[in-house]
Order: structure tokens, then sequence, then C-alpha cells
């Protein structure tokens, strides 16, 4: 490869789950350190980071089409940088089968971006994939701006091994960011102008850290600090463990007024067999009494899940469980994703992979029940007075988009503005948003 000019201008792209955006926002404040400038358009940008997902097949394809799209029409590429999970599972596979990108970098290492990059504009291609990610976060920037909603990765990777999953292999094992650089970061984005934090981790409820009095502590009293710091309004975190929820984070949803409404707790199946062939760790019972507990510590708690419909080996009285288990649990709102076989998960080698009809046709009837339970919600709470989050304009002229506490997007016209608490009423519902009319 030869030398091009060192890069001025970078595009950060990210696929996938909030820790990629998260990161992505951190590459993006360190290139910004060195003095490059962002770029709202890839075509233009000098520098374009691909910050991918491998979660499932299609995710990891879109990389390859990505890399193919940023050939500009007179023949010449960008400098390409490909980060992320893809890059930390396939770093060597996609240098080898495209030679356009000159650097990837795994979610532990991106902490070296700047450097890489320079070497590659020197001519190089670089390859870093190191973990853990200790060194990278105390290598990182000072946040500075922020949006009204924030993310915060707390903690990192993951020890469970779902035999379906990739993440305990592309972002390693558990590990949970010190306290007092949290409650550091955390000061910096609210002066920076954040009213909410998402508190983030691959298993975000198995952070474990000290407090300031050197007890030990786990995100119930993480988010107790937090809720110190007086212009932060709101606390949320994602995504949760069920073997993680302990008593003092149940107990939590009762009694931390800054501790929003909302639980994301995933599960994948209502089906016993399947649950351990998956190496969850809860039976179905199980989580339908952990939802109890939480309830009874906040009533107003709005659900929310993940599921897995094809799992190798699941019939359809098995699947018929799932649908049972959601009949039970009520949700606000979930996710729903087709099994997809990832390379070097121990469920791509079992038997009884299921036919794409058969999932194409279990993921409509799942996802029929999920849109009825959403909406039902919605309606639930037409009529409640809440407060709203003011994240945007929406499209029409006065309009104001953003979140209710149970995460619901919520569009009001009025005078506002951006990052406003805002007393709305709940005034209609439909599956997606909710209409709120201001009060006073
Ligand atoms: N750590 C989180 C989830 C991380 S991945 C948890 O355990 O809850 C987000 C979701 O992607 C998972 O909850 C699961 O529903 C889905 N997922 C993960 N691997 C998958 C695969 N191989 N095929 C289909 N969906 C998958
Ligand atoms: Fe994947 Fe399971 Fe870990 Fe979640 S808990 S990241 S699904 S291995
Ligand atoms: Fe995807 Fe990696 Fe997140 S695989 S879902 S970007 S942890």
């Amino acid at each position: 490869m030869s030398a091009t000019n060192p890069p001025r201008t970078f595009h950060v792209k990210s696929f996938g789950c909030q820790m990629n955006v998260y990161d992505g926002e951190r590459m993006a404040e360190l290139l910004t350190a060195q003095g490059m400038q962002a770029s709202d358009a890839r075509e233009d940008a000098d520098l374009v980071v691909l910050n991918t997902c491998h979660i499932r097949e299609r995710a990891t394809e879109k990389v390859y089409s990505d890399i193919g799209r940023l050939r500009r029409d007179d023949g010449t590429t960008p400098l390409i940088a490909v980060a992320g999970c893809v890059a930390q599972a396939e770093g060597a596979e996609i240098m080898a089968r495209a030679p356009s990108v000159r650097v990837v970098v795994g979610p532990q290492a991106y902490h070296r971006l700047p450097e890489m990059v320079a070497a590659a504009a020197a001519g190089g291609r670089e390859t870093e994939t190191d973990m853990p990610a200790e060194a990278k976060f105390a290598a990182l920037p000072r946040r500075r701006k922020s949006g009204p909603s924030a993310f915060l990765t707390i903690q990192e990777g993951c020890d469970k091994f779902c035999t379906y999953c990739v993440v305990p292999y592309t972002r390693g094992a558990e590990i949970s960011r010190p306290f007092a650089d949290l409650i550091d970061e955390a000061r910096a984005l609210v002066e920076g102008g954040a009213r909410e934090i998402t508190l983030l981790g691959q298993n975000v409820n198995a952070w474990r850290g000290e407090n300031a009095a050197g007890q030990p502590v786990g995100l119930a009293g993480l988010a107790q600090a937090l809720a110190k710091l007086p212009d932060l309004a709101r606390i949320r975190y994602t995504t949760s463990h069920p073997a993680d929820m302990d008593d003092a984070l149940i107990a939590a949803h009762g009694d931390n007024p800054k501790l929003m409404p909302f639980l994301h707790l995933p599960v994948q199946s209502g089906n016993d067999r399947v649950l351990k062939a998956m190496n969850r760790s809860h039976t179905a019972e199980s989580y339908l009494k952990l939802l109890d507990r939480v309830r009874r510590s906040c009533p107003d708690i709005a659900l929310s899940g993940d599921f897995i419909v094809g799992f190798p080996g699941e019939t359809d009285a098995e699947f018929a469980d799932t649908l049972s288990l959601i009949d039970a649990a009520g949700y606000a709102q979930a996710f729903s994703f087709k099994y997809s076989a990832r390379p070097g998960t121990p469920a791509a080698d079992m038997d009884g992979q299921i036919a794409a009809e058969v999932m194409d046709d279990r993921l409509q009837r799942l996802q029929a029940r999920i849109n009825r339970d959403q909406l039902a919600f919605n309606r639930s709470t037409v009529g409640r007075r809440c407060t709203v989050l003011v994240e945007r304009r929406g499209r029409q002229d006065g309009q104001w988009l953003g979140k209710s506490p149970w995460l619901q997007s919520v569009h009001f016209t009025d005078q506002a503005a951006i990052g406003d608490l805002v007393e709305v009423d709940l005034i209609e519902a439909g599956p997606n948003s909710l209409a709120g009319r201001r009060v006073g």
C-alpha cells in the first residue's frame, strides 16, 4: 500500500448494540482530540470507521457490502478502518478478503485507533485485537459534550456462554469499570448536557465495585451514588441477565426515584429444555417469579425482553411455550430474532437446525403477540400524566419528540427545548408512539 495524506476528516458508522454506539462516540472523541473533523457524509470523509456487529449472520455480511460501497466513482476509497465485534472475530479474514481495509481494531483496543490510522496513512496495514478492556478506558479523553440522553459503558464482556452467542468471544470476559471512574465520567456527561444516563454492559447488572466508602456495591449502589448528581434526572441500564438481578437492584426500583420504571430482561425462550440447551441459567418459571418480585417492588414497571425463535431442535410445542410465557409476562415491548448459527459457538454444531420457513412463521406469530401487548401497554398509559425528556424536534412545526419514563416515544406540540423535562398528559396511543399534551 502506498502512503496517503494523513486524514483530516472522519466518519464513524456504528452497527449493533448500544455498547457499539458508545464505542463509536468514544472513537469519534479520540479522533477529534487529534484535530480531525467529523463528517456527516461518509462519501466525503478521508477516514471511515465501520464499527461492526457479529451477533447474527446478516450483521456480518453487511460489513463486506459496506466496504464495497465505499469505493468512490473515481475508483479511490477513503482510508477504511473496521472496528467492533466482526473485527475481533474475523480480523485476519477481513484483511485477506478486503484489500481496501487498512485498519482492523477490536472493541477492547480502539484507544489505539489514532496511532493505527497514522501508521496506515504512512502505508501500513494495522491489526490490533488485544483484550482486555481496562487499558482502553484509561486512555480515552474526558467527555465534553452530550445530548440529553447519554450512554455510559460500566461493564464489558460476558462469562455466560449461552450456546448460540458470539459475545463472550468478541468482547471477552466480564470486567467492571471502577466506581470512581464511572462517577467521574457521569459527572462529565451531565456537565456536557446529559439529563439521562443509560448504564451499559453486555451483562450490566453483573457490575461490581467499591463505593467511595470502600464498601462492595452492585448496580443498585452505583445507581444510588449517581442519583446524587443534582442535574442528572434519570438513570437507566441495559442489558441485564436474570441471574444477576439481585435483591438490592430489585429494591432500588422501588426506592431510587431517579431509576426509571423500565427493565429489559431477556429470556430467549419459554421452554425449559430449550433454555437448558441454550445454557441459560433460568427456567421459564424462575424467570416469571423474578418478574413478580420486580413488579412487587415497582408495580409501575414496564418490562421488555429478547427472544430467539428456531433454536436447534425447537419443536412446535416448545415454541408454543414461548408464546405462553409472553402471555404470562405482559411485556411493554420486546425484541425477537430468528436463530442464526454463529461460527465457533456450540449451538452451530447441534442437531436439528430449523428450516428458514419454520423460523419465519414462528417469528411472525411471536411478533404478532408482542405487537398486541405493546399496543395494549401504550393504551394502558393513556390518561396518565408523566415527565417527558425532550430529545429532538418532530417532523411537524413546533412538534417535539421525547421519552416517557417507560421508554415510550412521545410527541407533543408546544414551546420546549431539547433537554427539557416537561409534564405531559398522554392522550393517544399508537403501536410505536404516543401523543401527549403539555400540562400548564
Ligand atoms: N447480553 C444480553 C444480550 C446480548 S445479544 C443478554 O444475554 O440478555 C442481544 C440479543 O441478541 C440476545 O438477547 C439474543 O436474543 C440475540 N442473539 C444473540 N445471539 C443470537 C444468535 N446467534 N441468533 C439469533 N439471535 C441472537
Ligand atoms: Fe450472549 Fe448469553 Fe452473554 Fe447475553 S448472556 S451476551 S446472550 S452469552
Ligand atoms: Fe453486536 Fe458486538 Fe454488540 S456482536 S450486539 S456489537 S457486543
